[in-house]
């Protein structure tokens, strides 16, 4: 049997019903905060990843969905960026092959070291791929011409553009080097990556559309999110998010802390009209990338008495990007962790005022908040307010949404000018997960089940449906259509089944006298009803 795959899941009937409530109800409330839809594609060029969430995150480093479009494997441009990253070294190229798709190799060899060495140019560092070079290393011997310049010594080499696919660290095996050319390659390949999230897709439509010539954008999504994260309650590799951002040109105001406050707010409102109670909304300002150097210094000097003792991913971290070490979920490292310094230590005058100012309004407005010192997010685009809203109910997967301002992330995208914004995610699973209302509250039954009764009626029956149906928009009825071939029991049967509120009987009798019996399900009260005035009988008017 197939199933869906791991991490996925489908979404049946009546649980649509609430996802349809839900985003009706996030509909409403944008629209009335004057947000309009966006929508960009589910599927994104990996670096647009890579340089807007962060090379060293988890999402960007272990979650993502990648994979490389074969058609455009460009390798004179890889084999040239390859040469100019090792203008040192002189090597001689001694003959090329193609062994499959996304795979093209190379040998050489070095004069000064009299080692050969295959070089193999990948856009995957799978195990296919590192067999093929193991082997090619075993079976290389070099044209007959420069055997007499090397020893036996072949080393195979595996080059792969960057970002590179999930994991090609572990897989450095014996004798073979795995090594990581940034810059030039992907100029010219079609790494491409489901999206892990939509903030960084709707900056790239910001800038590809220039949509500042409109001054303020305030956009909102829905839509399918994908991360490779271990599944688990509320933990899906296929996630809903339910999204907004506000962006625009410094001089439309989309840097000021009343933005914040206003997506904070409209939050609260948003988990109030579709009946989520008891949100904490935890609150911190990460500050400005000036801070972040200090903060990062501070952090690296924290850390050196006890970095050793720290997993794998934080002894990286600790060199390349301290901040994110508190995303840490290893438990022997929260000690350690617990005694760095917080980024609030660090804040400059401006984003110190930026940050009372958000708190200010929120208490006028009464949104309540708590500060977490330590809440930097999982992202690295963030600057200034960072947030999440938790809820009790839905155990380690507790974080129902979560966002922040991130003002510098439209230039690192490309964008000619400033564009500060802010947003949030909310993810969509999460909340219909802790939502009190049951999908049955909210689904919606059929207000009447026409019943044909005997041989010829399913015709004279779908004439009366269709005329129930053909109402809209006077009356919006709900109606299902049976089988002549059910007897009576058998036809009230399915209408009790799916929870219909009439039955309507269509029987030779009924259609001489254009008036139908017309069952009340849960009283039992039976009336006849003249054809024109079944709507508005089944309707109670
Ligand atoms: P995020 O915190 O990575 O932020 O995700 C936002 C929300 O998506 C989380 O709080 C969680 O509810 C949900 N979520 C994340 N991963 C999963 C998963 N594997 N399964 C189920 N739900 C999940 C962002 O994505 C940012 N783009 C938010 C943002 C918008 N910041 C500024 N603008």
């Amino acid at each position: 049997m197939i199933k869906s795959p791991r991490g996925t899941r489908d979404l049946l009937p009546p649980d649509t019903a609430l996802w349809n409530f839900v985003e009706a109800a996030v509909r409403d409330v944008f629209r009335a905060y004057n947000f309009h839809e966006i929508r960009t594609p589910i599927f994104e060029s990996t670096e647009l990843f890579a340089r807007g969430v962060g090379e060293e995150t988890d999402i960007v480093s272990k979650e993502m969905f990648t994979w490389e479009d074969g058609e455009r494997f460009d390798r004179p441009a890889l084999v040239d960026a390859w040469r100019r990253a090792h203008t040192g070294e002189s090597f001689e190229e001694v003959g090329s092959y193609f062994p499959g798709e996304g795979i093209t190799e190379l040998a050489c060899f070095y004069d000064e070291t009299h080692v050969a060495e295959i070089v193999m140019f990948s856009t995957r560092a799978d195990e296919v791929v590192m067999k093929a070079l193991a082997e090619a290393v075993s079976k290389f011997d070099g044209p007959p011409s420069h055997l007499n310049h090397f020893s036996e010594t072949v080393r195979g080499r595996l080059v792969i553009p960057s970002p590179v696919p999930a994991n090609s660290e572990s897989m450095t095996e014996d004798g073979i080097v795995i090594e990581k050319l940034h810059g030039a390659f992907h100029k010219s390949s079609q790494s491409l990556t489901l999206r892990p999230e939509n903030t960084a897709g709707v900056v790239r439509a910001y800038i590809e559309h220039k949509l500042w010539e409109r001054g303020l954008n305030k956009l909102f999504y829905i839509g399918p999110q994908f991360r490779r994260e271990r599944p688990q309650k509320g933990r899906y590799r296929q996630f809903y998010q339910i999204g907004a951002e506000i962006i625009g040109p410094a001089a439309s105001g989309s840097q000021s802390p009343a933005r914040d406050a206003e997506l904070l707010e409209l939050l609260a409102t948003l988990l109030e009209r579709v009946g989520i109670k008891d949100w904490t909304l935890e609150l911190n300002s990460v500050g400005c990338p000036a801070d972040r150097v200090t903060f990062n210094e501070a952090l690296r000097q924290a850390l050196a008495p006890a970095v050793e003792k720290m997993c794998g991913d934080c002894q990286r971290r600790a060199v390349t990007n301290p901040l994110r070490i508190f995303d840490c979920k290893v438990p022997e490292d929260q000690p350690i962790i617990a005694t760095l310094p917080t980024i609030g230590q660090f804040l400059d005058e401006d984003c110190r005022a930026h940050y009372a100012e958000v708190k200010n309004i929120l208490q006028a407005v009464g949104v309540p908040y708590v500060e977490n010192p330590r809440l930097v997010r999982g992202l690295d685009y963030y600057t200034r307010t960072a947030f999440e809203f938790t809820h009790g109910a839905l155990g380690a997967q507790n974080a129902i949404l979560g966002g922040g301002r991130y003002d510098g992330l439209a230039e690192s995208l490309g964008s000619p000018q400033p564009a500060p914004g802010i947003g949030f995610a909310i993810g969509e699973d999460r909340l219909v997960l802790s939502l009190a209302a049951t999908a049955d509250s909210v689904a919606r039954k059929p207000d009447v089940y026409v019943a044909p009764l005997g041989a010829g009626m399913n015709r004279e029956a779908a004439r009366v449906a269709r005329e129930l149906r053909r109402h809209y928009p006077a009356a919006d009825l709900v109606v299902e259509l049976g089988d002549e071939t059910f007897r009576l029991k058998k036809s009230f049967e399915a209408a009790d089944k799916m929870g219909a509120r009439y039955i309507l009987i269509v029987g030779e009798n009924e259609v001489k006298a254009d008036a139908f019996a017309l069952k009340h399900l849960a009283s039992g009260e039976q009336v006849t009803v003249p054809r024109g005035e079944l709507a508005r009988r089944i309707l109670g008017k």
